[in-house]
């Protein structure tokens, strides 16, 4: 098992992609934190990570509080020992034309989509550093590599945390401590689900999004989740800096 004794922070960790990631680095033998806005999301991931054999511990916290964020980070050293591990993975969108968007959503938008992943790695680095030794992954989107329709503010934030990681992947690499970033495209999960509503128009645009997937499908929470457990192992020492698509050849850069 290529994660075997390793903790692993998962924002996010109650739901969708967050969720499989959970499950997916805990198959690969690390204990998990399983860090959520709704604990009893949370709770219900740690249990399926208990049952299958791995230490797992579910954290209410909300991650555009630096006090909280803190807070958790030093439980989890507390309850598990360590930190190895983190995935910035929690965020959220509003779908609606840049036009009529108001600057209480931009606000919502950036405090979880950019500026959490910054305070998140602020909290865990002190630690990474001392041990030498560290990976975070943040997910990002494809909208920040091409944009995505609806999506204005919420492109600009995972534009932003891909320069972000680029930036720390090069002043950490002296530490040993990695820092990507995996961009889903359109992936089946909760979000998605909303953020299409369950109407006609919302069945047209995913069809509409499905169509130009070249492999004609949505990705699974579990596709990327794959890509994370690569990125958070030793098979990719050597990969630092990157913003891995994995989105069915949506994009391809
Ligand atoms: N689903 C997609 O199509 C898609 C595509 C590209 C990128 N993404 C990104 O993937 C990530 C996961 O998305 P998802 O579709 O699984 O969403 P989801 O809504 O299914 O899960 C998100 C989780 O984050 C938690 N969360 C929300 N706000 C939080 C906060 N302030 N603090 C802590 N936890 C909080 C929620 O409780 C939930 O459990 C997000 O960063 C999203 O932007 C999703």
């Amino acid at each position: 098992m290529k994660l075997q004794d390793r903790v692993a922070i998962v924002t996010g960790g109650g739901s969708g992609i967050g969720r499989a990631i959970s499950l997916e680095l805990a198959s690969q033998g690390a204990g998990i934190v399983v860090a959520d806005l709704n604990l009893e999301a949370a709770n219900g991931v740690a249990g399926e990570i208990s049952a299958l054999g791995r230490r797992a511990v579910a954290v209410k916290v909300d991650v555009t509080s630096s006090q909280q964020v803190k807070a958790m980070v030093a439980q989890a050293i507390q309850d598990l020992g360590q930190v190895d591990i983190l995935v910035n993975n929690a965020g959220w969108d509003k779908l609606e034309p840049f036009i009529q968007s108001s600057e209480e959503t931009w606000d919502k938008v950036i405090a979880l989509n950019l500026k959490a992943p910054i305070i998140c790695a602020r909290a865990v680095l002190d630690h990474m550093i001392e041990k030498k030794a560290g990976k975070i992954v943040t997910i990002s989107s494809d909208a920040g590599k091409v944009g995505s329709s609806g999506e204005a503010v919420y492109s600009g934030c995972k534009a932003g945390v891909v320069g972000f990681s680029k930036t720390l992947a090069r002043e950490m690499a002296r530490y040993g401590i990695n820092v990507n970033c995996v961009c889903p495209g359109p992936t089946d999960t909760p979000l998605l689900r909303s953020l299409m509503g369950s109407g006609d128009a919302g069945s047209k645009i995913l069809h509409a999004m499905v169509n130009a997937v070249p492999f004609r499908r949505l990705a699974t929470p579990e596709d990327i989740a794959k890509m994370v457990a690569f990125l958070t192992s030793d098979d990719a020492a050597y990969v630092t800096g990157q913003a891995i698509s994995v989105s069915g050849g949506l994009t391809m850069q």
